[in-house]
């Protein structure tokens, strides 16, 4: 994609490329050589941002007032920054540029706000549900390394919103639920019952939300099931897998969607006997398997 520079009269530039000039002339004895340049390059950015636009002194002051907003309703609990990340594409793109495409492992995509430590432990074939509304889904694969050995023990973190389109620490009573651990066995298999994922929106109720309200942008989020991978010696795996026929594959509010992770949750009328015997009281479900392949450190 190219950029418009706007015609400024050659006096104006030479200026403006001054000031450029000096500030980063101003980190150029910066010790840190890695800090150096990525100030550095902030800075050019920064400044052909401001020219390209020809930034006003009131847009400039809005800016920062956002940026004000995004910091007074931070707190340990929610982090708007990473938000504001999150639909910018930042930490859609910083997670491009760290995990190489094409390099035979399974791809990553977005942490979000939602992973909480202390998940409880299940057995191969627990319910991670724990009892939140929605349809349930067996959910099961194998984790191998990128020469295809099955890994065992490793421990896989899985979450995600209930059929209502929230979170458990989105209903502030404390109780855990939409969330587990458990570990691959002797072949690197791994099964559980979750639910069926559902979309629902990021929060709205910040300075995020309201940026997104007057660009016109949507705030749902595709339907997906998150997983945290980790197996000694191999890289640890942040990822989802996403609902083939979900239709909202394209509009995902964080860019979170891959291909590769879209997976197809197959349907099963009620009464369709269940892998495990369990019994769903006549309830519709779903399966899908997800085959992971992590990389060696
Ligand atoms: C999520 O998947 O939970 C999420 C990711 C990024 C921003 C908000 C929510
Ligand atoms: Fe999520």
């Amino acid at each position: 994609m190219t950029t418009t520079t706007p015609a400024v009269p050659d006096r104006q530039r030479q200026v403006e490329d001054e000031l450029v000039r000096t500030v980063l002339a101003s980190f150029e004895n910066t010790p840190d050589p890695r800090l150096k340049e990525v100030m550095q390059a902030l800075v050019r950015h920064l400044h052909a941002l401001i020219r390209e636009v020809r930034l006003t002194d009131a847009e400039w002051q809005r800016a920062i007032d956002f940026l004000t907003a995004v910091g007074h309703i931070t707190t340990d609990r929610r982090q708007e920054f990473v938000l504001l990340s999150d639909v910018l594409g930042a930490s859609m793109q910083t997670i491009n540029v760290q995990h190489e495409a094409g390099a035979g492992a399974t791809e990553a995509t977005v942490v979000g706000p939602f992973f909480v430590k202390g998940s409880p432990e299940i057995p191969r074939g627990g319910d991670m549900a724990a009892g939140a509304p929605g349809e349930p889904c067996w959910v099961e694969g194998t984790v191998t390394d990128t020469e295809g050995n099955p890994v065992p023990g490793a421990r896989l973190e899985v979450w995600e919103a209930d059929g209502d389109g929230l979170y458990d620490v989105q209903y502030d009573d404390g109780h855990l639920a939409g969330r587990a651990h458990l570990y691959t066995d002797e072949e690197g298999g791994y099964a559980f019952w979750g639910l069926t994922p559902t979309p629902y929106p990021i929060p709205q109720d910040g300075p995020v939300g309201a940026l997104l309200k007057s660009t016109g942008r949507s705030a749902v989020r595709a339907s997906h099931l998150h997983f945290m991978v980790t197996a000694s010696g191999l890289r640890t795996l942040i990822t989802h897998i996403f609902v083939e026929d979900d239709g909202l594959l394209d509009s995902d509010a964080v860019f979170g969607v891959r291909e590769s992770l879209v997976k197809r949750f197959e349907r099963q009328p009620a009464g369709t006997p269940t892998p495990d015997g369990r019994d769903l009281s006549g309830r519709s479900w779903t399966r899908v398997r997800f085959d992971i392949v992590l990389r060696r450190e």
